[in-house]
């Protein structure tokens, strides 16, 4: 019911009345009101006036379970929200559900990670108020080898949702890092757990810095905010809307191919390495050429300078010139 009384004071552009909640709900006035008081105590400035009803006249950037569920419009992603104010990881968090059951679609959300997960065992830096830490629980009917592909598609849905709310559009680094200005704005992780030659549940963590002023100096060089891009602070609960609305289009359009073959035009145009020089840090040696794209398993086309084609399908790409945290 908080959920819902959220978004019709969000979408009203005038009063809703108090029996229009009490009939919506079948609850009395005095429960109405409770929440009423909940939600101004929560940071939603709400003007109560006798025989008009309720007005939602601003909110601070709230993030609560209530804020995250009004925010969300589709029907897979966030159809279920667990949110936290502090958690040791949304990943951790989101696995552990995901092995009690929980449904394709639930989005695991917190305030705060103090042991936030990165790739290759790196962590997370991940502190309060300023970020989106979140991660998604699927169950892909696909082979275990092909759900690198979901961390593409989530790319996409990540900098689409971002590009709706502000404007702004991220590129992306192969395979999954969002950059503004050349440096980070987004990473994410991906975990899979399965049995035989079946995924029981895949695992998609999203980070996104927001409003961060300054970050750490050991990522300082590296890191950047929506703030530090566009120099406005933006609210969460509509970001994390945009973005779940948008990665359940991507991952429903994934489902229908398969692969990334109706994502791969688009996801072409955000690379940032496209038709620039990059150097391959694989295991065998070093190597260099020019980012072509990808083909529809999600590797990255680099052509040497014999011009034969490579298909990278893991490892670190680095693009010489662009980037400095590569
Ligand atoms: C990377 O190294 O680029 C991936 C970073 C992924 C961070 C996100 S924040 C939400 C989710 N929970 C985690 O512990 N990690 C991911």
């Amino acid at each position: 019911m908080k959920a819902e009384i959220i978004k019709m004071l969000k979408e009203r552009d005038g009063y809703v009345s108090g029996q229009e909640l009490c009939d919506g709900f079948g609850v009395s006035r005095t429960a109405v009101w409770k929440v009423i008081k909940q939600l101004q105590s929560e940071g939603y400035e709400i003007e109560a006036v006798r025989n008009k009803g309720y007005r939602l006249v601003e909110m601070t950037d709230v993030l609560t379970e209530a804020e995250i569920a009004s925010c969300i419009k589709g029907s897979l992603i966030g159809s279920r929200v667990v949110y936290y104010d502090e958690t040791d990881s949304t990943n951790t968090r989101a696995k552990a559900l995901a092995e009690e059951g929980a449904p394709e679609g639930t989005l695991v959300v917190a305030e705060q990670q103090h042991a936030g997960k990165g790739r290759r065992g790196r962590g997370w830096s991940s502190p309060p108020g300023t970020g989106i830490w979140m991660s998604m629980v699927l169950r892909p009917d696909i082979l275990p080898s092909h759900a690198s592909m979901l961390t593409l598609a989530a790319a996409l849905g990540v900098s689409q949702g971002i590009y709706r709310v502000t404007g702004i559009m991220p590129s992306i680094k192969w395979p999954n890092d969002l950059v503004l200005s050349g440096k980070k704005i987004c990473g994410i992780l991906t975990e899979m757990t399965t049995e035989l030659d079946t995924i029981q549940y895949v695992v998609v963590g999203m980070g996104t810095n927001v409003n961060m002023e300054e970050f750490p100096e050991e990522i300082a060089k590296t890191a950047w905010s929506l703030y530090l891009e566009s120099g406005r602070k933006w609210k969460r609960g509509p970001l994390i809307g945009a973005m779940a609305q948008e990665l359940e289009e991507y991952y429903r359009k994934f489902l229908e191919a398969r692969d990334l073959s109706l994502l791969k035009e688009e996801y072409e145009k955000r690379l940032a390495n496209m038709n620039r020089p990059v150097t391959v840090l694989a295991p065998g040696g070093n190597y260099e050429g020019i980012c072509r794209g990808i083909d529809s398993q999600g590797q990255l086309l680099v052509e040497r300078e014999d011009q034969t084609l490579c298909r990278v399908l893991s490892g670190e790409v680095s693009v010489r010139g662009i980037y400095g945290y590569v």
